[in-house]
């Protein structure tokens, strides 16, 4: 399918990967399980993106409303944030990929927050593929904050000035916005960013969002017509 449709393969995709909980309890296993699931099929995603010649893969991994939950899911969260940083990105990294983080990582605990900066340092700002992960992420922050950033530096608000100081500047809008777990909801997700994007929703959850889920999603994108809003 890459090589038929190159033309008609989304350039950025983005997922809320929703549904970690309750693939958990459908097993009768902790939270915890779920999220670790959920962990191993982001890194599977993101080489399935990579394949597809998508080149920005952004993924919803933890919202600014998300921590308001158990210290001890957090915590368990937060373990899975370092042992997958430690372990992945310099794989992602050897294997040609960029990596960004968009987020208040201010909000997350110290030791989270190096081991992440210390990957993103790690990374080359530019390459084919780029993954972007949304950690402590809220797209109402982030706006005030890119309202803030540029009345700071002296300029007029307007759209371009204020895409640009987004966690997401210099990353072109997604195409494609997926959303696992069957809630039919953006979730405080790039709001400004999505004004065009389709939206895939899937009921699976996102333990389960398979390669070929994403293909499927993908090939619904190729038959969508955008219109941009013109005749
Ligand atoms: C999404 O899965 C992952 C995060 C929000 C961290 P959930 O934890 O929201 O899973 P459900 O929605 O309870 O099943
Ligand atoms: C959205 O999922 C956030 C992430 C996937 C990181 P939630 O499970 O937090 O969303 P709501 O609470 O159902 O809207
Ligand atoms: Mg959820």
């Amino acid at each position: 399918m890459a090589d038929s449709q190159t033309s008609r393969i989304p350039r950025h995709v983005a997922i809320i990967m929703d549904g970690n909980g309750r693939w958990a309890k459908k097993r009768l296993l902790p939270r915890s399980a779920g999220h670790n699931a959920g962990m191993n099929r982001m890194i599977g995603l993101s080489e399935r993106a990579k394949q597809l010649g998508i080149h920005y893969l952004t993924v919803y991994a933890l919202s600014t409303e998300n921590l308001a939950r158990p210290k001890d899911e957090l915590d368990g969260l937060y373990s899975l944030i370092k042992k997958y940083f430690l372990k992945n990105v310099d794989k992602l990294i050897k294997g040609g990929a960029a990596l960004r983080v968009i987020g208040d990582l201010s909000l997350l605990p110290e030791d989270v927050r190096t081991v992440i900066e210390d990957g993103v340092a790690r990374s080359p700002e530019e390459a084919e593929f780029t993954f972007v992960i949304a950690l402590a992420y809220g797209s109402r922050r982030e706006i005030v904050g890119a309202c803030g950033a540029a009345a700071a530096k002296g300029l007029a608000i307007t759209e371009e000035t204020l895409s640009a100081n987004l966690y997401t500047g210099g990353i072109p809008d997604p195409d494609l916005i997926i959303r696992t777990g069957g809630e039919l909801r953006l979730s405080n997700f790039l709001l400004w960013q999505a004004a065009y994007a389709e939206l895939y929703f899937s009921d699976v959850l996102f333990p389960d969002f398979s390669d070929e889920c994403l293909d499927d999603a993908v090939a619904e994108f190729s038959r969508r017509t955008r219109r941009f809003g013109k005749v």
